[in-house]
């Protein structure tokens, strides 16, 4: 887990977090997406953070909502209405921990975490797909290569911007904004290849589509087959 996760820069991460998003097209995509699974549906959530896209898939969705997030800072930030929402559990470690029932979720989301682990993805595709119903399906949402490497440094530029100009709370805060500036410009060399990933879900088994592209982000989408391919 990175350091600004666990750190007192985990507060302006998720105020820096909540202005990014307001603008996020391919998160409204991804809410529109699960609109299709039933009422009492298991969705799980990696790397939930603050809480922010469990608190939107409840308040439209009645669903079972199991966030994974390992950061005590980040969960110290989550709204106390949905830790207590009985439909919500939060299980407070790391991905690669979670002993997870088979074939237990309808669909298992993860928002801007994945592009952190670029060695292990192909691991956690895995887990995903074992942890999904037959006809689940995984959605991710994460940063990608853009086309035109310009785009990119101009769009990572911006954000460090943003973050340069946050306003801070405490002399903790001001210390803690070196360190989450730092952590974006890091961030620039961890973009995903999409056509990598695109492949690590085939070789689980997972059928992916790329369905969503906005600036340096994407949307993937991969479904579990209903019955194991006859060969
Ligand atoms: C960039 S933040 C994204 C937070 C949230 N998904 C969102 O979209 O606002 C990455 C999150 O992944 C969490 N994380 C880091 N390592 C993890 C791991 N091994 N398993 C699960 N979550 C992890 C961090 O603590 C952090 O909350």
């Amino acid at each position: 887990m990175a350091e600004i996760y666990s750190s007192s820069a985990a507060g302006l991460y998720v105020r820096l977090a909540r202005l990014l998003c307001e603008t996020d097209c391919l998160t409204e995509a991804l809410l529109g997406q699960l609109a299709d699974l039933p009422t009492g549906a298991t969705i799980i959530e990696i790397g939930s953070g603050s809480g922010d896209l469990a608190r939107e898939v409840l308040g439209r969705f009645s669903f079972n909502y199991v966030a994974i997030e390992p950061s005590p800072e980040m969960v110290q930030h989550m709204p106390a209405q949905l830790v207590s929402d009985t439909r919500f559990t939060l299980i407070q470690e790391p991905f690669e921990k979670y002993l997870g029932e088979a074939g237990s979720a309808h669909a298992v989301i993860s928002r801007y975490v994945i592009h952190d682990y670029p060695d292990d993805a192909a691991a956690w595709y895995g887990k995903i797909r074992d942890l999904l119903v037959p006809g689940g399906i995984f959605f991710n949402l994460d940063l990608a290569l853009a086309d035109n490497p310009q785009d990119t440094a101009e769009n990572m530029d911006r954000i460090v911007q943003i973050a340069t100009n946050l306003e801070v709370n405490s002399a903790d805060e001001e210390r803690a904004k070196d360190d989450l500036v730092e952590h974006l410009k890091h961030e620039i060399k961890q973009y995903m290849q999409v056509s990598r990933h695109l492949n690590q879900l085939r070789q689980v088994g997972l059928e992916p589509m790329l369905i969503g592209r906005e600036e340096n982000n994407y949307l993937i989408k991969a479904g579990k087959p209903v019955s194991p391919e006859v060969r």
